[in-house]
């Protein structure tokens, strides 16, 4: 039921404080400020290599997991999309983890690639909100969300659900493979502990949010930037913005704009720039530079310090809590989900059921 909300989606968007605490809390020891993972019976700090396949938003979550098991748990982490990852033959050794991020657990190309994954002798950990779903069934580890069913058809709850159980795995990782501390594992847990709260400092922007969706909502293209952990969302949010205003929406890594896309760049295009203040802001402020230079107008989501030095002269800026580096991905996912959310209002779409998708992809 929708109860307050206009759409489920909204309601979706807003309930992820209380979905992302619901996760985590089978994810941490709060009292011993620990990760624990559900009973397996085999030794995680055996793997040597995770190869990660989802489709879509669940693809974009395990594009953030890579940052992070690579950067906090040294592993090497290969990617790809569900629907090409099959047919391209992949190399799998032996000791490789394969892990497979799905709401539904039932997305057919997921799944067709999480047999091929077992039948190459990997050991199989899925990610899945549908605890009773195939890929769950199939899985050696299995790490539920606890998003509680996911109506709108735009995946919002499970999105940020997701990475908080992937920042967990990867902090566990990291702990097994001796590459954090006590103390280290403790800070991580109490982050952790903290992201529902900004998650809902985060929401309370929605009013400011709504009234800028008039920007953007006359929009032909929509460009949104992001670097590291970041650029992900860049292109979380230009799918979400795509598949229910249906404006055209390109996500880019910050960096990789001047390579072409900066061609598209005029007053007509807003661009908008997820950059929290950070060792990688500077660089993400001159690729900024170089698209108000040539007209475009920026939406800037970052924090306080980061307003504060690159504000001035943007279309907009909406102030997000300064957060640790690895809750930012969960924090600037609610941003891009408003800003859809209200173009899509503002639009008159079908926000619960955008034209031509549907919930679940049981097709190849
Ligand atoms: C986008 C969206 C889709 C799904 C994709 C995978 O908002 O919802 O891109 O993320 O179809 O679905 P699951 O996660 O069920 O495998």
């Amino acid at each position: 039921e929708k109860g307050n909300y206009r759409h489920f989606m909204q309601k979706e968007i807003f309930e992820q404080p209380v979905v992302v605490a619901q996760t985590l809390r089978s994810y941490l020891r709060r009292v011993e400020q620990t990760v624990a993972l559900p009973q397996i019976d085999f030794d995680l700090a055996s793997i040597n290599r995770v190869t990660i396949v989802a489709c879509g938003t669940s693809f974009y979550a395990g594009m953030v997991a890579k940052y992070w098991f690579e950067q906090f748990a040294r592993l090497p982490v290969d990617i790809d999309v569900a629907s090409e990852f099959r047919y391209r033959d992949p190399v799998l050794e032996p000791g490789g983890l394969a892990l497979f991020i799905s709401q539904s657990g039932e997305t057919a190309d997921t799944l067709a690639a999480l047999r091929h994954c077992k039948a190459a002798g990997q050991t199989i950990a899925v990610v899945v909100n549908v605890p009773t779903s195939s890929m769950a069934r199939e899985a050696d580890l299995l790490l539920p969300t606890h998003a509680g069913p996911e109506i709108g058809v735009a995946s919002t709850k499970a999105f940020t659900c997701q990475l908080a159980v992937l920042a967990a795995l990867a902090a566990h990782l990291a702990v097994k493979r001796g590459r954090l501390t006590r103390a280290e594992e403790a800070e991580i847990v109490e982050q952790l502990v903290e992201t529902p709260a900004c998650l809902n400092a985060a929401l309370a922007h929605d009013e400011e949010i709504a009234g800028m969706a008039h920007l953007i909502a006359p929009a032909r293209d929509v460009l949104y930037l992001g670097r590291g952990p970041d650029y992900p969302l860049a292109l979380e949010g230009a799918l979400k913005l795509k598949e229910i205003s249906y404006i055209h929406a390109e996500g880019y890594a910050s960096g990789e704009m001047k390579h072409g896309p900066i061609a598209l760049i005029d007053e007509a295009v807003p661009v908008i720039v997820l950059a929290p203040s950070g060792p990688l802001f500077e660089k993400t402020v001159s690729n900024m530079q170089e698209v108000r230079a040539r007209g475009g107008k920026v939406v800037l989501i970052s924090d306080a310090e980061g307003i504060a030095e690159a504000g001035e002269g943007c279309l907009a800026t909406i102030e997000m809590p300064k957060v640790h580096p690895l809750i930012a991905p969960l924090v600037y996912a609610v941003p891009v989900q408003l800003l859809a959310y209200h173009v899509a209002v503002a639009k008159g779409t079908d926000v619960d059921q955008p034209r031509n998708l549907a919930k679940s992809v049981t097709v190849e």
